[in-house]
């Protein structure tokens, strides 16, 4: 293992549109003459990547493009969609096309323009594996930092030790698959779709099953019946049909950064309203035009007698058994609380994701962190978890915070905002240190 050489005032965990929205929010500190933090990301990816596996041609994004990086906090970013268009000389042809929602290819293709300013903050093929408490602890006395264990994942890559302030987390959403069931050869998370997919002998795929009723399971159900023309497609879900997810403009007032500041501050009967009213903004629902173009190629078929769309609605799966050809599944119906099966050549499970647990990575650290009743992790409003009073690190969450800061912590809809929060309140805090010293 390498000696520790390096020392950072903040360290990031993770280098999604979270992370890459704290650097640029950092840089634009620093531009303000503000005491300049230094910084290190580290991504376990060779390179920027946001949900590779689901960049399925045409999928629009599902908020706003003003909802980018940068602008909610400071309109006059120079890391701003609109100073992407710009730059990309194609400003004119996407207000001429009139849509608040670009392809989720644009939006990637911004995200990494936008990451060509900080390739010198961020390695990539660097897994986070572990953070330890420095030299002599547990011991007596206060811990100011903290060490991080980084594991080269490029082939001979070693073991890198960096030290920390502050560290910042943001690994991202964790693929559920449902109980029991796991992944395989033709087993798949919606997150893996596309590698999987492209892997594929196509000419041999007769019966192509998609499970859940989301945004994902819409997705990739039209994009196998489209690629794939001659299969049969099963849709596995447990609604009787696709339903809508809810953007209209009183139920997106959710996602407000004025929202975060309800939630925080509202009683458990107010969380529990944000849930039980507004989940169908955004879990188990797709978006209008998708549930349209599936219906419109399912009626196609009705007028030309052929079946190739199957709905296996009220179903949920129970098991799947690899088969030499694929899998054999068994469902449970609540139509009639009957059993039934079905084999298919590939299964892909659009099943969700459980949000961001920093439990396992934080390590050492774990038993400073003070956790509520229902054993939560506790987090400030300024997103920094609250520790005992011996642990004067910072460790912020971006993401994995629903239970604190409502429905958008997964989501990109408060991210440049949230990263403002999270630069002021660690540069705050190292004001109040170097203040302290004097
Ligand atoms: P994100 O998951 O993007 O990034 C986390 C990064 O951390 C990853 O690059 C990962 O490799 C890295 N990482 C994980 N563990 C690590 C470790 N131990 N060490 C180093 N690196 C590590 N939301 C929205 O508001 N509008 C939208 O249109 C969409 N669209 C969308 C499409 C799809 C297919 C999905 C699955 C989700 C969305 N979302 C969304 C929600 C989604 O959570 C959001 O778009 C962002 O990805 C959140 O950004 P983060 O940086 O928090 O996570
Ligand atoms: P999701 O919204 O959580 O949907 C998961 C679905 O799987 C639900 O319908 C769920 O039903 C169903 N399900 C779970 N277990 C099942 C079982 N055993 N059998 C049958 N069905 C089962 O997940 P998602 O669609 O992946 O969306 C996750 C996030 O990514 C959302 O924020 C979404 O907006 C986003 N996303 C965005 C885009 C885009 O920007 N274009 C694309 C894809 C995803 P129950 O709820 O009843 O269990």
């Amino acid at each position: 293992m390498e000696a520790h050489t390096e020392a950072y005032e903040v360290v990031g965990i993770g280098f999604g549109p979270a992370n890459l929205s704290l650097a640029i929010a950092l840089e634009e500190q620093r531009g303000k003459g503000e005491n300049p933090l230094t910084a290190a990301f580290f991504e376990k990816q060779p390179s920027l990547g946001w949900h590779r596996n689901m960049l399925l041609p045409d999928t629009k994004m599902q908020i706003s493009f003003l909802k980018d990086l940068a602008t909610f906090r400071n309109p006059a970013s120079q890391w701003s969609f609109i100073a992407y268009l710009h730059a990309v000389g194609r400003l004119a042809q996407f207000v001429n096309n009139q849509d608040f929602f670009p392809t989720r290819n644009e939006f990637h293709d911004y995200l990494e323009w936008a990451e060509s300013s900080f390739s010198d903050r961020v390695t990539y093929n660097s897994e986070v594996s572990a953070v330890h408490l420095p030299d002599g602890h547990p011991g007596d006395g206060a811990i100011d930092t903290v060490r991080v264990e980084v594991q080269d994942n490029a082939p001979r890559g070693g073991t890198r030790l960096v030290e920390a302030r502050n560290l910042v987390i943001s690994t991202g959403l964790v693929p559920k698959m449902p109980t029991g069931i796991d992944r395989g050869e033709r087993v798949w998370h919606s997150s893996e779709f596309l590698g999987r997919f492209h892997t594929l002998d196509k000419s041999r795929i007769r019966r192509f099953a998609v499970v859940g009723a989301g945004q994902s399971a819409a997705e990739i159900t039209r994009f196998v019946y489209d690629t794939v023309p001659h299969a049969e497609v099963y849709a596995i879900m447990p609604s009787y049909g696709y339903s809508i997810a809810d953007d209209t403009p009183y139920a997106n007032r959710i996602f407000d950064a004025d929202a975060v500041d309800d939630y925080y501050g509202g009683t458990d009967r107010t969380r529990d309203a944000f849930w039980r009213y507004h989940r169908n903004t955004n879990y188990g629902v797709a978006d209008d035009e998708v549930i349209r173009d599936l219906y419109q190629r399912a009626y196609d078929d009705e007028v030309a007698r052929i079946k190739r769309l199957h709905l296996l609605n009220l179903s949920r799966v129970r098991t799947v058994a690899p088969t030499p050809e694929g899998a054999h599944l068994t469902m449970h119906s609540v139509r009639d609380d009957s059993a039934y099966a079905l084999d298919v050549d590939a299964i892909v499970f659009a099943t969700g994701y459980d949000s961001m647990d920093p439990t396992t990575l934080l390590g050492d650290l774990a038993p400073y962190c003070l956790r509520d009743d229902e054993g939560r992790l506790r987090v400030e409003r300024d997103y920094r978890l609250v520790t005992t009073p011996d642990l004067n690190v910072g460790i912020y969450l971006q993401g994995g915070t629903e239970h604190t800061h409502g429905l958008a912590s997964s989501l990109l809809s408060n991210i440049a905002i949230r990263s403002g929060e999270i630069a002021d309140a660690i540069a705050i805090d190292l004001a109040s240190r170097q203040h302290a010293k004097v």
